[in-house]
């Protein structure tokens, strides 16, 4: 053979510092297990994060309106899309300081928040757990970056005690910095309170923090009390949001970022880089995705629903996992838990199991449950027992039309055993492998 049939003749073609460049853990997992499953094996997949639920019918009807919307558009988006969602803002969470040209529309917030990271001329800080996505596009971007780590004791939640500490030991006071603070928090479901958003903004005003506010969960508290950093520190805030959570359409490709006056140097350097990279995001879902922002009548009923049989899924889940002794905090909103295995360590190691991602493997070939395990995916501590919990494998639209029917304000008790049998099973077959490790 020749080197033009081995392709010896290419060698080292990836750039140095992406030698170790790994695809999103939880996109490869799923495109495995949805084979698997299609093959006809029974999986009991809490790996992957995407709404159940299907689109609003008025939205889809509105898709199928615009297919003939074939113009590149305004490379931040229409005008009247910007303006829908500033409108959408100042309604839902009082903010009122966002204008439509403060407004980047693009195919998907990650696909913003990368091009941002690429443009921007300073350190990034993220927390630890994290959402698997900011680290690798951190690596694409040659960032520098700091992790502050969080604590099951503090909720997961980022203190102004470690703000500071961080800044001091990275020496960081005199330079650019950005921060991404994701709440509701994907991978641990934890929220922030107006107290606490209260005294990071003081830490963060003090210290010139530019914060990159990751809010894709924000209408999915169960509460319906999500509360925006942009509240309290709007001149430094960059709010991140988009139609695939709350709106189910993570598939339609459609996000935003909202920047506050004092950055738009950064916006419209994102801007330059979308109309290189991307030119637009897609007309007709633009043009169809107006109506979810208008948040009429039908959307508030929709989202109500949603919401609250997420919260009872996530409550079921929360009770039956902390019943054999795992350790894990109540998930506030949007599709997480991020359980601690920690009780099951002796009884693993006694099997050759010392790590997360062994536990896992076990967890998968022994009771047919996908777990994606923490780790330095998420920033964590590879001996540590702590995975991400994804509630939403259950048929979302039976489950929508059974809670349509009930007038109460809470679902009652049985509700996730009546509609979300897989869920229930899936929940089942962790318990019974955690009583077999500490029986074996
Ligand atoms: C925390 C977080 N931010 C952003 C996104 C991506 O959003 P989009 O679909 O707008 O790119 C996700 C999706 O999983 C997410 O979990």
């Amino acid at each position: 053979m020749d080197s033009s049939q081995t392709g010896e003749q290419w060698q080292n073609l990836l750039l140095p510092h992406l030698a170790e460049y790994s695809p999103a853990t939880n996109l490869s997992q799923n495109e495995v297990i949805r084979k698997l499953i299609a093959e006809g094996q029974t999986i009991y997949h809490f790996g992957f994060g995407q709404s159940p639920f299907p689109v609003m019918k008025s939205a889809q009807k509105a898709l199928a309106e615009h297919t003939g919307e074939n113009a590149y558009l305004p490379v931040a988006g229409i005008a009247e899309l910007c303006a829908s969602i500033c409108e959408f803002h100042a309604k839902e969470d009082k903010l009122s300081h966002f204008h439509a040209d403060d407004v980047i529309v693009g195919p998907g917030s990650k696909e913003l928040i990368f091009l941002l990271m690429l443009i921007f001329n300073g350190d990034v800080i993220l927390l630890s757990p994290t959402w698997t996505t900011y680290k690798p596009q951190m690596l694409l971007a040659q960032k520098s970056t700091h992790v502050i780590s969080t604590s099951f004791e503090s909720n997961w939640k980022l203190t102004p005690e470690a703000f500071l500490q961080t800044i001091k030991e990275n020496q960081l006071e005199d330079k650019n910095k950005l921060l991404i603070l994701c709440n509701p928090d994907n991978p641990t479901g934890t929220s922030y309170t107006e107290q606490e958003l209260e005294s990071l903004s003081k830490v963060f005003r003090d210290h010139n923090m530019i914060v990159l506010s990751d809010e894709i969960y924000a209408k999915l508290r169960f509460d319906g009390g999500h509360v925006s950093i942009a509240k309290y520190y709007p001149e430094g805030t960059i709010l991140s949001s988009g139609i695939s959570k709350w709106a189910s359409a993570g598939g339609w490709r459609l996000g935003y970022n909202i920047y506050p006056k004092k950055l738009s140097a950064l916006k419209i350097a994102v801007k330059s880089a979308g109309s290189h990279t991307y030119s637009c995001a897609s007309g007709p879902i633009q043009y169809a995705s107006l109506m979810m922002f208008n948040f009429d009548e039908e959307s508030q009923n929709y989202v109500f629903h949603c919401r609250r049989i997420l919260s009872a899924v996530a409550e079921y889940c929360y009770r039956e996992l902390t019943s054999v002794g795992i350790k894990v905090k109540r998930s506030t909103g949007g599709y997480y838990l991020m359980p601690d295995f920690e009780i099951l360590r002796p009884y693993l190691e006694r099997r050759g199991i010392f790590t997360c991602s062994q536990m896992c493997e076990a967890l998968f070939q022994e009771a047919n449950v996908a777990v994606i395990s923490a780790g330095p995916a998420f920033l964590r501590p590879i001996d540590e027992l702590t995975v991400r919990f994804c509630y939403v494998s259950f048929d979302g639209e039976s489950a929508l039309k059974a809670s349509s029917q009930i007038d109460q304000k809470d679902l009652p008790e049985d509700f996730v055993v009546s509609n979300c049998q897989n869920i229930v099973d899936g929940v089942q077959a962790i318990k019974k492998w955690v009583n077999r490790q500490m029986t074996n």
